[in-house]
């Protein structure tokens, strides 16, 4: 296994310690390191059932470790729900969507985390403050070139996969600057929407937020990554940079060849 440890440590936001979690005899999770690095996409492979998804998910606050801690720009915490780690800016995006599909795309960007302006000069009298979350969902969609065919009136499950899932991007970069999580975002999407989505991940990793990607098309991750994870019966079998792997050998780590 080669490890990252000669690499410069003071860019890392995030990283994991020990992270473990069993299932009574499953070991979904077993010690797992990880360091993320601002503007830098990680990409985490494995088969079905590697244990992938259980370390997002300990990693966002959605599962508490058995072991292991978590260390947040140098500061040790825990994460008790993903409100708590979405209040760190710490975001994460699953393949299922959590949008609201009756809601449109500003609605849905702002959802639970609405603006409100004081009217009758009190702030103790207060409105949802419309024409300033559109402004802003505007102004997001614009700096992230997402196509979106309408921010105000559309309900988005009336939207094609792709520009719902650009849209719950949107929303998670809106809310986080720091560290954005990624459960298989393009799973459920055809070709031309992978590619936008793709674009999008490409972009924010440009704007120096660190994302991390579960991701099961390897020509994905061999054109998008900086990093790869490859996770394999509940341990991190291998973590390198992309440049020094190829396809082929990252398929044999990945069944265990
Ligand atoms: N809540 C749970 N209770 C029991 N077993 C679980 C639970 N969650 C996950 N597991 C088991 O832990 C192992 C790892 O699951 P995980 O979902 O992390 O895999 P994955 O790598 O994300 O797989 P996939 O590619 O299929 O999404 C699997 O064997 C799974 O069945
Ligand atoms: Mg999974």
């Amino acid at each position: 296994m080669s490890s990252v440890a000669e690499t410069n440590t003071t860019d890392i936001v995030y990283s994991a310690r020990g992270l473990t979690k069993h299932y009574g005899p499953i070991k979904a999770c077993t010690n797992v390191n990880v360091d993320i690095r601002r503007g830098q996409l990680i990409a985490i492979v494995g088969d079905n059932g590697a244990g992938k998804s259980t370390l997002v998910k300990m990693m966002t606050g959605a599962i508490q470790p058995d072991e292991g801690k978590l260390l947040l720009r140098g500061e040790e915490l825990r994460f008790n729900d993903p409100m708590e780690a979405r209040s760190k800016r710490v975001e994460v995006v699953y393949q299922e969507l959590a949008l609201a599909p009756n809601l449109d795309a500003v609605s849905n960007i702002f959802l639970g985390r609405e603006l409100r302006r004081p009217v009758l000069g009190t702030p103790l009298v207060q409105r949802l403050d419309e024409t300033k979350m559109r402004q802003l969902a505007e102004q997001e969609i614009k700096r992230l070139n997402v196509n979106i065919p309408q921010l105000v009136g559309m309900p988005v499950g009336r939207m094609s996969g792709g520009q719902q899932q650009s849209v719950a991007i949107a929303r998670a970069v809106y809310w986080t600057s720091d560290v954005l999580f990624m459960d298989e975002p393009t799973a459920a999407l055809g070709i031309q929407e992978s590619r936008a989505v793709l674009d999008l991940v490409k972009k924010i990793v440009d704007d120096g937020v660190a994302v991390v990607m579960i991701s099961h098309i390897l020509p994905h991750v061999m054109e998008l990554a900086d990093h790869v994870i490859v996770m394999r019966h509940g341990e991190k079998v291998a973590d390198l940079e992309r440049a020094h792997i190829s396809m082929d050998e990252l398929v044999r780590l990945i069944v265990g060849a």
